[in-house]
């Protein structure tokens, strides 16, 4: 998979690419720049005091009679506590903000194993190792784990929660711009942590719906219907039930369906050609082929008149 680099937003971060981006950076700045400040207020003064009272001989070398200053004591003591309450409610903002998703919030359901992410998308989409996104809409993952502990961590929104196996954790984000960013595992997993990455695409909403009605991205081109078809074939399950090499499973094998006479459980008979697929998908029940039980779900509602176009074009491929 080729990923785009992550880009710098400054010296120290990523882009910021998610609405809680920023008042994380600010919080890790204000403990940066206070490090900073307390580093040189530490280091001056005592690089001062070395040259100042550095030993110049045996009459110089007496101890200072001072054995205490109040004053002292008190400031190293409300200076710090001021300045850690202050950070432990910059913190509690942000950690508030970044724990409750907002009612509005798209849930996609996430799965991580070894080593692969897969997400679930409200519709029953689902896609693997690359999350899509609309911008400017909150996402809520649902997240957990088939295997070990692994964590999602996106740099570029801020976002990082570990998923557990046998319970669910959540994370959510509203993502600014349109990006092509990288999502990693980043607890260890097991010997293919590092290949444990995926992309995270987000697209205006109208992309996104667009993607999530046909699969294309932009600048995609649709499938032929017979490519299609085949794509559906094992996305949408059919797999599961009617085999391509002539093997019986739950189903009638596909192998040389497409006008093959069939024998019918009432005891008609019925030629399979467009219409008898067609009425197949979507009323499965209706001419059930003799020997085998009624147990198809309906398609109706799940396929589109492009995807069961597609499906009867790649059924007359397969011979
Ligand atoms: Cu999954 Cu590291």
């Amino acid at each position: 998979m080729s990923l785009d680099p992550i880009e710098l937003g400054s010296f120290w971060m990523p882009k910021q690419s998610s609405t809680i981006a920023q008042e994380i950076d600010t919080a890790w700045y204000i403990v940066y720049w206070l490090d900073i400040a307390m580093f040189i207020g530490l280091m001056v003064p005592l690089a001062w005091f070395m040259y100042r009272y550095k030993k110049r001989g045996a009459k110089d070398n007496k101890v200072s009679d001072v054995t205490h200053s109040t004053t002292l004591e008190i400031s190293w003591t409300i200076i710090p506590t001021i300045l850690v309450i202050g950070l432990f409610f910059v913190g509690l903002s942000g950690w508030m903000k970044a724990m409750v998703a907002p009612g509005n919030a798209l849930e996609i359901r996430t799965t991580a194993e070894m080593y692969m992410w897969t997400f679930t998308y409200p519709n029953g989409n689902v896609s693997v190792n690359e999350l899509v996104v609309p911008k400017g809409q909150p996402v809520k993952l649902i997240m957990s784990s088939k295997d070990v502990l692994h964590s999602f961590f996106v740099p570029e929104f801020r976002v990082k929660q570990d998923l557990v196996p046998g319970t669910y954790t959540t994370v959510w984000f509203e993502a600014t711009e349109n990006r092509d960013t990288v999502l990693f595992c980043t607890e260890y997993c097991g010997v293919g942590h590092s290949d444990m990455m995926g992309r995270v695409l987000v697209l205006d909403k109208a992309e996104y719906d667009n993607w999530q009605e046909t699969g294309l991205k932009p600048g995609e081109k649709p499938l032929p219907p017979a490519e299609l078809g085949k794509k559906l074939y094992a996305t949408r399950s059919c797999n599961t039930c009617h085999s391509l090499d002539g093997s019986r499973i739950q189903g009638p094998t596909f192998k040389g369906v497409f006008g093959r006479q069939e024998q019918i459980a009432d005891g008609s008979s019925v030629k399979v050609d467009e219409n008898y697929i067609r009425e197949s998908l979507l009323e499965p029940n209706k001419k059930v082929v003799q020997g085998y039980p009624a147990v198809m779900p309906t398609y109706k509602g799940l396929l589109k008149e492009t995807d069961i176009d597609a499906i009867i074009a790649y059924l007359k491929t397969v011979q």
